[in-house]
C-alpha cells in the first residue's frame, strides 16, 4: 500500500521537522543565549516553546556551548527537582565519555544508573549517594554544578521547561531563594525558564520581594505571522501531494488568530478526510472534528471552576470587555458584586484562561477553541 503520512504535526517538534518561521525568535534567543543572559520565555500553552528552545539550543552547539534540558513537569517534590537536574545532566553527558567521568567526579552527590531500555536503548537516572536531604540536597546539587560547569569555557545553557512548576511545592519560597542564589554566581551560564501558566511564571521574576526579581529578560512568544503561517500550511499539503487554496489556509488562521498548535490540528483533521483537492466544507468538519476531540478537555477545564468564575468566564467569551467589574458589565450578566467577581478575574488570569489584550485593551478566552467551545454551550445551554 502506498501511505503517505500526514503531514501535519500535533507532538513536539524535532529539531528535523518542518517549522514555520519563528526566524526572529531564533536569532533573539540564540543571541540571549550566548551572551549569557537569563531568560523568562512564555506563551499560552501549545505555542511551540519547548520545540523553538530545542532548535535554539541546537543552533548554540556547534559554538561549543554545552546544552541541557530539563522538564520540572509533575516535579511532586523538593527532591525531585535535584533529581530532574542531575538525571537530565548525567543523560547529556552520557553522550561524551569525558565529560560523563567529569561529571560522576564532580557531581559526586549524584550517581547515574544505566539501565537496559527496549525503546530507548538505555534510560539514565540518577540516585543520591549521600544522606543530606532536602533544601540542602538542592543546594549542594546546583553549588556543585557551580564547580562542574567552571571547567567548561565554552558554557553552558540550560532550559528549565515547566518552571513554574515549583511553585507547586511546600517549600517554594525556599527553593526560589536557593535557585537564585547559586544561579547568580554561575558566570558562563544562560537559563532560560520556560512556561505557559504566565502569571504564576511571571511573577517569580517581577515581584520585588521575591528572589527572582529582576534576574532575567521576560520574551512573550507571540501568535504566528499570517503570511508566514498560510504558506506553511499551503506548502505541507503540497508536500503529501494534495492541494490547499491560501484562502482556506487563511480561514483557518483567522479562525484560531496564529494559534500554532491548532494550526496544525485542523489542517491535521482536513487532511485525512479531503480528497486531492480541500474543499471549503473539508476545513469546516475538521474544525467540527478538532473541537469535538478537545471537548472533554475543554468540560474538565470548566467543572474545575467556583460557579461565579464560571459564569466570568462565560461572560467573557460572550462579551470581551476591559472592565469587567464595571456595574453595568455585572448587571448584564448576572454577576453577582465587585467583591465576588474580583476574585474570579484574578483566579482565570492565574489559570491562564483568560488574558488582558494589548490591541484592543479587552479580556479575551486565551484558547480559540476554547472559546468556541464555551460559546456553543451557551447556545446549547440557553
Ligand atoms: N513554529 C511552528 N511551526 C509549526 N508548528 C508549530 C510551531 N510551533 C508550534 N507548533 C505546533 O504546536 C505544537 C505545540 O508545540 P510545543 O509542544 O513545542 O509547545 P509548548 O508551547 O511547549 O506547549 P506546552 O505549553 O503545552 O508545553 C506542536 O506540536 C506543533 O503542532
Ligand atoms: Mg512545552
Amino acid at each position: 500500500m502506498n501511505f503517505i503520512r500526514n503531514p501535519f504535526s500535533l507532538k513536539e517538534l524535532s529539531v528535523e521537522e518542518p517549522f514555520c518561521d519563528r526566524a526572529v525568535e531564533m536569532k533573539e534567543l540564540a543571541s540571549h543565549a550566548l551572551n549569557f543572559a537569563n531568560v523568562v520565555l512564555y506563551s499560552p500553552r501549545r505555542y511551540g516553546k519547548t520545540s523553538l528552545v530545542k532548535r535554539v539550543q541546537n543552533a548554540i552547539q556547534g559554538q561549543g556551548i554545552i546544552t541541557i534540558y530539563v522538564d520540572f513537569f509533575g516535579v511532586g517534590n523538593l527532591e525531585a527537582v535535584a533529581n530532574k537536574f542531575a538525571t537530565y545532566l548525567y543523560s547529556y553527558c552520557h553522550h561524551d565519555e569525558n565529560l560523563f567521568k567529569k561529571a560522576m567526579r564532580l557531581i559526586s552527590i549524584w550517581r547515574p544508573v544505566i539501565k537496559p531500555d527496549p525503546e530507548m536503548g538505555i534510560t539514565i537516572t540518577a540516585e543520591p549517594t549521600t544522606q543530606i536531604n532536602g533544601l540542602a540536597l538542592l543546594e549542594e546539587t546546583f553549588s556543585l554544578f557551580g564547580n562542574f560547569i567552571k571547567e567548561h569555557a565554552p558554557g553552558f545553557h540550560i532550559v528549565l521547561d515547566e518552571f513554574q512548576e515549583i511553585t507547586e511545592l511546600r517549600e517554594s519560597k525556599q527553593i526560589e531563594g536557593i535557585l537564585r542564589s547559586q544561579i547568580q554566581s554561575h558566570r558562563n551560564v544562560s537559563y532560560f525558564f520556560v512556561g505557559s501558566r504566565r502569571r504564576i511564571l511571571l511573577d517569580i521574576f517581577n515581584d520585588e520581594k521575591r528572589p527572582f526579581y529582576k534576574s532575567a529578560i521576560n520574551y512573550a512568544l507571540g501568535p504566528l505571522p499570517k503570511e508566514e503561517a498560510v504558506s506553511f500550511v499551503v506548502e505541507r499539503f503540497s508536500s503529501a501531494g494534495k492541494k490547499c487554496s491560501p484562502e482556506i489556509a487563511s480561514r483557518i488562521y483567522d479562525k484560531v488568530r496564529g494559534y500554532p498548535y491548532y494550526l496544525q490540528r485542523i489542517p491535521y483533521s482536513m487532511y485525512e478526510i479531503s480528497g486531492k483537492t480541500v474543499k471549503d466544507e473539508d476545513y469546516e468538519r475538521a474544525l467540527r472534528e478538532a473541537l469535538q476531540e478537545e471537548k472533554p478537555l475543554f468540560q474538565a477545564k470548566v467543572e474545575r471552576l467556583y460557579p461565579v468564575w464560571k459564569q466570568l468566564l462565560y461572560a467573557l467569551s460572550g462579551e470581551p470587555v476591559a472592565s469587567p467589574l464595571s456595574t453595568a458589565y455585572l448587571k448584564r450578566h448576572n454577576l453577582s458584586s465587585p467583591g465576588s467577581t474580583q476574585p474570579a478575574l484574578k483566579n482565570l488570569l492565574m489559570l491562564d484562561y483568560i488574558e488582558k489584550r494589548e490591541d484592543d485593551g479587552c479580556y479575551h478566552i486565551v484558547d480559540p477553541l476554547f472559546d468556541l467551545y464555551l460559546k456553543q454551550s451557551v447556545t446549547v445551554e440557553g
